[in-house]
């Protein structure tokens, strides 16, 4: 299928992480983008109360939705119920696609936040608006925006849990081709090029920072822990592969 040329592009969640990434691709391709957050200067909206998607969304072929909460409340209020209320407010609009992005594996993974990506893929895929689902694994920020806070302490409390980082700007590579062709009403898979286990993560991130933190193997009980040391956050089946290793990331000092 030909990507489309020239497209309006709403990017919720637009100054975050994947966000920044997906509008910067997005703009280097030509489409026109508008990014929307509560923050944006140019299109400020509250997916908690629907202020501001109206005259956000007016005129947008597509939105990709890189908005996130993470805080047990925040969550459900932005991703589940400011789902369907970004969704409404894009029927309204005639907005043709929606980008939905989730989390490799989230429904082996039984943790709050993991529950409501899931609620959130429902949302979408039984939504108004056709679809397509990006589903990334975790990105080399967040590894070491884990890792960076805990050495501030000394140790390095590290569950043995197989992993698979890719670097956001690639998952933004696949979102934005994605955003440019029809909606699949289907799943893409972005994952890193190694899976490895946490433990090693940490000890690259020790290297590359100098640092004497200290680690310490701890056993995560339960569902969880097993689920984790299984790898159900990593796929084999990746349809797109990154190739920047956490290694490389890191010596590109991020
Ligand atoms: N981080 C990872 O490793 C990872 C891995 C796989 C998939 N994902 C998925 O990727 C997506 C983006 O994650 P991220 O880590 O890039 O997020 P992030 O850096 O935390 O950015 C969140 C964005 O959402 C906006 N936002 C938050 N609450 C909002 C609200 N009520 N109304 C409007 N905008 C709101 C924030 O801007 P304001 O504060 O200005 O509103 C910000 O632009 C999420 O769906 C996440 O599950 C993340």
């Amino acid at each position: 299928m030909n990507a489309q040329e020239n497209l309006t592009v709403a990017v919720a969640g637009g100054t975050g992480t994947l966000g920044r990434a997906v509008a910067e691709e997005l703009r280097g391709r030509g489409h026109r983008v508008r990014v929307l957050s509560r923050r944006s200067a140019e299109y400020p909206v509250d997916l908690t109360t629907g202020e501001g998607l109206a005259e956000a969304l007016a005129g947008c072929d597509v939105v990709v939705d890189a908005s996130n909460s993470t805080s047990p409340k925040g969550a459900k209020a932005t991703l589940v119920d400011g789902e369907r209320m970004l969704l409404a407010a894009e029927e309204k609009a005639g907005v043709g696609h929606h980008v939905g992005i989730s989390i490799v594996g989230c429904e082996k993974v039984p943790i709050g936040y993991y529950r409501t990506k899931v609620a959130q893929e429902g949302v979408v895929e039984s939504g108004p608006v056709d679809w397509t689902t990006v589903r990334a694994t975790q990105f080399h920020e967040l590894v070491a925006g884990v890792l960076a806070p805990l050495a501030r302490s000394g140790l390095h409390p590290l569950p043995k849990a197989r992993l698979q980082p890719v670097a956001s700007v690639e998952v933004a590579h696949a979102v934005a081709d994605v955003a440019e062709r029809p909606a699949l009403r289907g799943r893409v898979e972005v994952a890193g090029p190694e899976i490895v286990d946490l433990r090693d993560l940490a000890l690259q991130w020790r290297a590359a920072h100098r640092s004497r933190v200290l680690p310490v193997p701890v056993v995560l009980p339960g569902t969880v822990g097993r689920a984790l040391r299984a790898g159900a956050l990593t796929t084999d089946r990746a349809d797109v592969r990154g190739t920047t290793t956490f290694g490389q990331w890191l010596m590109a000092g991020r």
